[in-house]
């Protein structure tokens, strides 16, 4: 009787798993949503908007399950192009790892993303945000890749949130404004990329984070250069004295006290005077 009642049971969880599918039901709308508002491409192999549509049991494209959960979504290089969508991200408590670099995504960058996600990746897109750039808090993220899009915003004040962020690039895009205060926050920071950008202000945010790489060069910044961020063991900075005294600076792979003495007494101070002096022309 007893094995009659488990063979019974097994059964029912077996019809009930053909009928539900075995996705979590949250899960498979946020995919559904994704895969419409990418135009519904045929390199997401497998992806479709069936009721029964089930992207663990199928196997779609890009997507790992455990369990009935998503738990990565790996879709980089796919010549994807279209939006986000309805910024639904923040319904996937169990993926760890978003890649969707390398593609031609546009739009904005939702500002939930998947709340206990460790690895970010949305870098070679087309994102477009335009307005100040905010990002709900992520206990858990380690690695945040924006970099290479056309975000043209200020950063809002958003870094608290992130006590676990070891590495973060957003090189290449245009973004603007003074670093805010919550980088401060991040304390256990190790890489920071800034290359390429519109920042302006001082970089003394920084001083006081472990950070061993750091690439500043190519921006708006001026204002007093922190003696202490030349003791990074992979420094980048580009202070162009070209008019001055100097060729343009770029220090790299070197901690440099003296360097770093003299560069705060007078190059940056003379790259803000030059720059003040070109904006009065
Ligand atoms: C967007 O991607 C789809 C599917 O790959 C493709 O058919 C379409 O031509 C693309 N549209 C643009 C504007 O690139
Ligand atoms: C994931 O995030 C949600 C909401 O942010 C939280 O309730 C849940 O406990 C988290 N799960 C894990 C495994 O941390
Ligand atoms: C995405 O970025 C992470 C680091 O931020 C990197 O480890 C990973 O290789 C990147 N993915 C691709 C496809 O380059
Ligand atoms: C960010 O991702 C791109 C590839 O999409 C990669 O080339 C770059 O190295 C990554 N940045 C970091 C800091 O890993
Ligand atoms: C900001 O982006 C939106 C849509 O992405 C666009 O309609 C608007 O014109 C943009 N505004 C500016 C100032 O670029
Ligand atoms: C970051 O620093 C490590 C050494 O700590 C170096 O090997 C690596 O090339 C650096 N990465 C970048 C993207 O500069
Ligand atoms: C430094 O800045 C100058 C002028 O803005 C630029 O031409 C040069 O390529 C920069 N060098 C580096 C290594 O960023």
């Amino acid at each position: 009787m007893a094995k009659l009642c488990l063979c019974f049971l097994l059964v029912s969880v077996f019809m009930i798993h053909q009928v539900f599918g075995s996705t979590d039901p949250l899960d498979v709308s946020v995919l559904r949503d994704m895969y419409k508002s990418l135009n519904q491409p045929p390199q997401l192999v497998g992806w479709n908007l069936k009721s029964a549509g089930d992207p663990c049991e199928e196997s779609w494209k890009g997507i790992t399950c455990s369990g009935s959960s998503v738990v990565s979504i790996q879709l980089n290089g796919l010549e994807l192009n279209g939006t986000l969508g309805a910024n639904l991200f923040y319904l996937l408590l169990n993926v760890k790892h978003l890649d969707i670099s390398d593609n031609h995504i546009h739009g904005e960058i939702p500002s939930s993303l998947p709340p206990n996600a460790t690895h970010v990746n949305l870098s070679y897109n087309n994102f477009n945000h335009n307005t100040t750039f905010l990002l709900k808090p992520m206990k858990y993220l380690e690695h945040l890749n924006l970099s290479h899009n056309s975000l043209s915003c200020p950063l809002g004040n958003i870094f608290a949130g992130f006590p676990n962020l070891k590495q973060m690039d957003l090189s290449y895009n245009r973004l603007t404004g003074d670093l805010p205060n919550s980088f401060e926050s991040l304390t256990n920071l190790n890489e920071l990329y800034l290359q390429r950008n519109r920042f302006t202000g001082s970089p003394s945010v920084l001083e006081h984070l472990p950070l061993h790489n750091l690439t500043i060069q190519m921006n708006r910044m001026s204002g007093e250069f922190p003696k202490k961020l030349f003791n990074i063991p992979n420094l980048r900075f580009n202070v162009s004295l070209s008019k001055l005294i100097f060729k343009p600076i770029f220090v790299q792979g070197e901690s440099s006290e003296t360097l770093g003495q003299f560069m705060q007494g007078f190059s940056f101070y003379y790259f803000f005077q030059e720059r003040k002096k070109s904006l009065r022309e």
